[in-house]
């Protein structure tokens, strides 16, 4: 049976640790895995903008030996120039997997339900979970063990935060989302978050001081604040998230040997300002390219060796 990659929430703790020790091993032995794509193709379709997301798959996916059919909204127009069933009872006939990128959650859920072949959801308005894989596997590198570390989404509680929290609970790492009132993570993801991290022992926090939440943290991270597909509520959300700017002083809060991080695109200025992301501290082009080796090993474990990852 197939298994998509489509939230955090639907893989195990020792799953998910799994995948950041895979992109770990694609990272410093890629050679072990460069034919294991042979012959499969794999379709990449864009309903948003994308850097980071299209170039890493598209990458990864040649690097490990196979092919990727990019197809964007003007392409395809999925949803409106064909069903999302149908577009995906098409792909499965020709395609190994599906990397999907759109604005709501439910699309990449229909096109899952839809397919034989393994989804992998490369963002929606609800998560990012590529980017969280990616991310922790930025943290391990810098700061070792997950386990026992402090780590501050300050922004928006959006599709990266409901990610990162998500892993952070099943990866045993402490985690606080500092947001304005009304921007929280969704209840639900609140709930998954608390469940996962009876077993790993992670607290979960949320708070609306981004001061009392950056103290001695090991990990600030930010994200913008107004995502694809928010654009109408951008005067807004400028207002709203004025005080939830990462500069130097919020820095200065967090442990000396604290991480700055952004999935990017950044808007500096807003979320974060220059001498931040600029600084020793920031580490933002290591979780770019460790989009690709996290990346490589998603499609590596669900569509060229799911026994490796899955245990069967
Ligand atoms: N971080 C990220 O997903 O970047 P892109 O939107 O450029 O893919
Ligand atoms: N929250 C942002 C992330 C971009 C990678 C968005 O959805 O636009």
């Amino acid at each position: 049976m197939k298994k998509d990659f489509l939230s955090i929430a639907d893989w195990s703790s020792q799953e998910m640790k799994q995948f950041v020790d895979l992109s770990m091993k694609m990272k410093t032995q890629p050679e072990k895995y460069s034919n294991s794509l042979k012959g499969k193709s794999v379709a990449l379709i864009f309903e948003k903008q994308s850097l980071r997301t299209h170039v890493t798959f598209d990458v990864g996916i040649y690097q490990l030996g196979g092919h990727s059919v990019y197809l964007s909204q003007s392409d395809i127009s999925l949803g409106k120039r064909e069903s999302i069933h149908d577009v995906a009872k098409n792909l499965e006939r020709w395609m190994s997997g599906v990397v999907l990128r759109t604005y709501a959650h439910q699309s990449c859920v229909d096109m899952a339900a839809n397919m034989k072949i393994p989804v992998v959801n490369a963002l929606t308005d609800y998560e990012h979970p590529c980017q969280a894989v990616g991310d922790f596997l930025t943290v391990k590198e810098h700061l070792g063990d997950l386990e026992k570390k402090k780590f501050v989404f300050v922004g928006d509680g959006n599709n990266v935060c409901n990610s990162l929290m998500l892993m952070a609970a099943k990866m045993g790492t402490d985690f606080v989302a500092a947001t304005p009132q009304g921007y929280e993570p969704p209840k639900e993801v609140l709930k998954l978050a608390a469940e996962a991290s009876k077993e790993t022992g992670a607290v979960i926090k949320v708070d609306h001081d981004p001061k009392s939440a950056a103290r001695d943290a090991d990990v600030i991270y930010t994200d913008v604040w107004v995502s694809m597909g928010q654009e109408g509520e951008r005067e807004e959300r400028l207002r709203v998230f004025r005080d939830f700017q990462v500069n130097r002083q919020l820095m200065s809060l967090a442990k000396k040997s604290a991480l700055f991080m952004h999935c990017l695109p950044a808007h500096r200025g807003e979320e974060v300002t220059d001498d931040v992301i600029d600084s020793k501290q920031s580490v933002v082009w290591d979780e770019s390219e460790n989009r690709l080796h996290s990346q490589k090993a998603i499609i590596y474990a669900l569509i060229a060796a799911p026994e490796d990852i899955m245990g069967r």
